[in-house]
Formats: C-alpha cells, structure tokens, sequence
C-alpha cells in the first residue's frame, strides 16, 4: 500500500483515479512513499527519507527543491498545460479589469446605499470610470508555452495586435504554434511596441528581473504589466519606480505583494489563476496518473 501526502487542497476526482486498495491518501502519514501538492513551499520543510516521488498539480515547480531531491534519486512531476485555460481566462479578466476600470467601478457599487438616489448617483459617477478598449491596441506576450499561446490567441480574437517573444524558442516550427502572432526581436522592441504585456515564463536563474530598471526606459509610457506567472520575475525596483513615475500605467498581477498593497496603480488577485474546478481537476489527474505510473511501474513522464 502507497501512503500518498497530500499538502494542499488536491482535488478528490483526481485522487479517485487511484486504484482502491493500493493507495492510501492522507494529509500526514509518520513515512509517506509521495507528497502531491499545489503552492506549498516545500524549501522549508523537511522531506523524510521515505519519499521517493513528488507531484506537483500546476505547472511552476520553484516551490520544490527540485534540485536537491534530484540527487536524491526522487522525481518531481508536474502538469504543464493542465491550468493554461484557468489561467488564460484569468489574464483577459486581468486586462479587462484595468482597461474599464472595474475595480473602481466595483467599489463604488459596494459602497452604495440602498435608501438613496442610486439612479441619480450612478449616473453622477460614472464618468470617473470611462476606460478604453482592448481592440486595436498592442499586447505583448512573454514565453509562448502552454499560457502564452492561448491568451496571444485570445487577445487576437478581441481585436488586439499581439507581439510574442521567447527566451528559450528558436525554432520556427514551434513559432508556428500562434503564427499570426508578430515576433518580437527583443524584450526592449516587445516593450517599446506594447500597450499591454503579459508575462508566462517559469521563475529561475534566467528570469528572475527579466523586466529590470533599464526596461523601464523602452516601455510604452503608461502600459499595462500582468503577472500571473511569479512575482520575481518583475524586478520589485523596477516595478515601483515605474508605478510611482506613471511608466508603469498600471500592474495586474496574481499575488499581492507587502511593498504595492494599497497602490493606486496595483490590482492584485489571491493567485486564483488555476483556482478553477476544471483546471484542479486537470492538474490532479495529470499528475496522479504520472505518480502512479512511477510507484508501481518506475516510468518517469514529464518529470
Ligand atoms: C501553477 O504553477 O500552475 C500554479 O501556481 C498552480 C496553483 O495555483 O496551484
């Protein structure tokens, strides 16, 4: 019998996909065999000798040691692709949200109050919350995997025109993936040619500050930046000297972060980009089946 520890909420369809009888799932366990999780950050805990695979249901893996458990023999898989329409949906909110001023527009609806005039009140405000439309504007999209590639498409089908770049993809068959999409030279001409840009490259040595204070001089003035990738991947200098000087028009992104809470050009979320019911139940299953097929076969996929 497997004992599988679970450190966040993993969604139960996928759990059931396990064979009964071999497996046994549990929030803690004195020796479990594997750990599947979400965003826990696995750098502070201690891995007991016993683990032999870990499973991680989303796509980043920078809350593992991956490195040290890999010179432990112990794999890390994970489930690229499973969340990418979740977190799709989620950056087109994100966009919306700034160009009509949402946020705004949804506080002050909050703090309306039923015995007045609402029609009267509404109707005296809501020239504070004209905003613009995405269709004809410019996005620009960093790192064309499995997210990237779905919002440049989406953002095409709103009317945008969408520049793409990405560190790691030379070849142009891989390119063709969203061929309509402008290939930018560099981040600077991707950065000078935006109104908005969006960031889906994983957190490591090569992208951590990929958007540093010298970004700040190529960047349309006033562009959108979304982050619903890591928030290391934006230098934090950069980010506040740009939102302070307006450079930055404003920053969309999927944490909130101590140093911009309150900022009037920040909109955070509670990293709900793969928080749906379908994108944890994608991840759980992609990543269930890859540690079952490890424990009782020793066949590593996507690890
Ligand atoms: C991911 O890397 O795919 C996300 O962080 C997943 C999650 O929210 O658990």
């Amino acid at each position: 019998m497997y004992k599988i520890q679970t450190l966040n909420n993993i969604s139960k369809n996928g759990l059931s996909r396990l064979p009964t009888g071999q497996y046994s799932v549990a929030n803690e366990f004195a020796e479990p065999d594997a750990v599947l999780l979400r965003s826990a950050d696995m750098h502070k805990i201690t891995i007991p000798a016993s683990v032999k695979a870990i499973g991680r249901a989303g796509a980043g893996v920078n809350n593992i040691p991956v490195a040290e458990l890999s010179k432990r023999g112990v794999p890390v898989f994970n489930a690229p692709g499973a969340n990418a329409n979740a977190v799709k949906e989620l950056v087109l909110a994100g966009m919306l949200i700034a160009a009509r001023n949402l946020g705004e527009a949804l506080s002050f609806v909050g703090s309306l109050d039923a015995k007045e005039d609402l029609h009267h009140k509404v109707e005296a405000q809501k020239k504070r919350f004209v905003g613009s439309e995405l269709a004809g504007k410019t996005l620009g999209v960093i790192g064309l995997g499995a997210i990237g590639v779905k919002v440049a498409n989406a953002a095409r089908a709103l009317g945008m025109r969408v520049f793409g770049f990405d560190p790691h993809m030379t070849v142009d068959g891989a390119w063709q993936l969203s061929a309509e999409v402008v290939k930018a030279g560099s981040l600077n001409e991707l950065y000078a040619a935006c109104d908005y840009i969006t960031f889906h490259v994983p957190l490591n040595d090569a992208t951590r500050g990929i958007f540093a204070v010298e970004s700040l001089e190529h960047l349309r003035s006033g562009a959108v930046l979304m982050n619903f990738a890591r928030e290391g991947i934006i230098d934090a200098i950069a980010l506040r000297q740009g939102l302070d000087d307006g450079r930055i028009g404003r920053y969309v992104c999927d944490f909130p972060s101590p140093e911009l809470v309150g900022h009037a050009r920040v909109i955070a979320l509670p990293h709900l980009g793969a928080s749906t019911a379908e994108a944890e139940e994608n991840c759980a299953l992609m990543v269930v089946d890859q540690l079952r097929d490890y424990l009782e076969n020793g066949n590593i996929q996507n690890a």
